[in-house]
């Protein structure tokens, strides 16, 4: 059975300002019992052969090359596996990250969120554009071939230079994939609590979005998902397993899985993940879900592998309905496949239902 393998990594140097994603700040590195409480988790999941693994966080990068080397060798990682892991740029040296290639890590995605050192300031971030630039070059000196970065848009005082900036200087540095994130106000953190001012409102988010679509498109980006953008031959192939319905074990605090048709996840809370980890049950998968991430990834839904998987079919009238959404410049529909365009997957929630309902 393969399957992929997400590790969750919950300790930051400092919490952003916006992030609501499990991780305690104050940390400068992993204590060795939670690297031991992970490798028993994985023990436990038995003979399951790993396609992908992705150290997300949280910040990974806090792990020592040899904890990723520890947790690598307890699991059954195939050959040629895509083996990623998130980095902040401040956080990283040339001799970590030539430690993590050693340890097997083949992919680097680093948390750049934009170019603009005041908006660095709003956001809490604790590395400046120069940490940038060190570390894509310190991860091209280590032999990472494949680098993502991350980027927020619509942040305060946004402009379209910003942006321009921000996707110019992680083309420049040789990023082959870029993920972009609108900012979302997450309850619980300093941004919900004293939101900043001039934040831009829902139409100039979505002029930003589309914006940036054709922005880093132009830079020779493809886009494959509503957030993510690649060169050939640079998808991530552990976050293709997510929106593909694909089996995935997560192990860590706030960490999810979808094995068998099954959904479970860990609680968020480090304590009980070391000294008596369980899992609590969240479902199964079903035709909505598939529905929803498919229209998520550029290759969109198949209208026959949709009934094929799941039984389902759609009416004459709905049918009716996507050709209207087509003729709005809002989906493609051709081979059997509905599609979303850029304009299309700002409302990607209303076509869903449109389709599942
Ligand atoms: C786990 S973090 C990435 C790695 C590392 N912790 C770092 O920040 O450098 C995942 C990414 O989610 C995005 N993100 C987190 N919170 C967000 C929010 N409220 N709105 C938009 N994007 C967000 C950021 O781009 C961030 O880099
Ligand atoms: S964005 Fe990254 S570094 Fe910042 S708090 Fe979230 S996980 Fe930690």
């Amino acid at each position: 059975m393969t399957s992929g393998l997400y590790i969750h990594v919950p300790f930051c140097i400092k919490k952003c300002n916006y992030c609501d994603f499990y991780s305690l700040g104050g940390s400068s590195a992993v204590p060795e019992e939670y690297v031991d409480a992970v490798i028993k988790e994985i023990k436990k999941y038995g003979d399951v052969q790993y396609k992908t693994v992705y150290f997300g966080g949280g910040t990974p990068s806090l792990l020592s090359a040899k904890q990723v080397e520890k947790i690598l060798s307890a699991a059954d990682v195939l050959e040629n596996a895509e083996i990623t892991l998130e980095a902040n740029p401040e956080t990283v040296t040339f001799e970590k990250l030539r430690g993590f290639r050693a340890a097997g890590v083949n992919r680097i995605s680093f948390g750049v969120q934009t170019a603009n050192q005041r908006s660095l300031k709003t956001l809490g971030r604790i590395h400046s554009n120069q940490k940038v630039t060190e570390a894509f070059e310190n991860a091209k000196a280590a032999g990472f071939k494949n680098i993502s970065g991350d980027v927020i848009l619509g942040l305060p005082d946004y402009t379209c230079k910003e942006l321009d900036d921000t996707v110019e200087l992680l083309h420049s540095l040789g990023a082959t994939h870029i993920s972009s994130y609108m900012l979302k106000i997450e309850q619980g953190t300093p941004f919900a609590v004293n939101t900043p001012a001039n934040i831009p409102d829902d139409d100039r988010m979505s002029d930003f979005y589309l914006y940036a679509c054709q922005r880093i498109e132009s830079l020779g980006y493809k886009q494959y998902e509503i957030s993510n953008f690649a060169m050939d031959g640079y998808q991530s192939q552990h976050n293709n397993i997510y929106w593909k319905l694909e089996n995935y074990i997560g192990v860590g605090p706030s960490a999810h899985s979808c094995f068998n048709g099954k959904r479970f996840y860990y609680p968020r809370d480090l304590h009980s993940f070391i000294t008596n980890p369980q899992t609590i049950a969240d479902g199964e998968v079903d035709a909505d879900e598939y529905i929803m991430l498919s229209l998520r990834l550029k290759s969109g839904l198949n209208l026959a592998d949709l009934k094929e998987k799941w039984g389902r079919e759609l009416s004459p009238l709905k049918i009716k309905k996507l050709k209207i959404l087509e003729n709005q410049g809002y989906i493609t529909f051709e081979n059997n496949t509905v599609s979303l365009t850029p304009k299309g997957f700002l409302i990607e929630n209303a076509i869903s239902c449109e389709i599942m309902m």
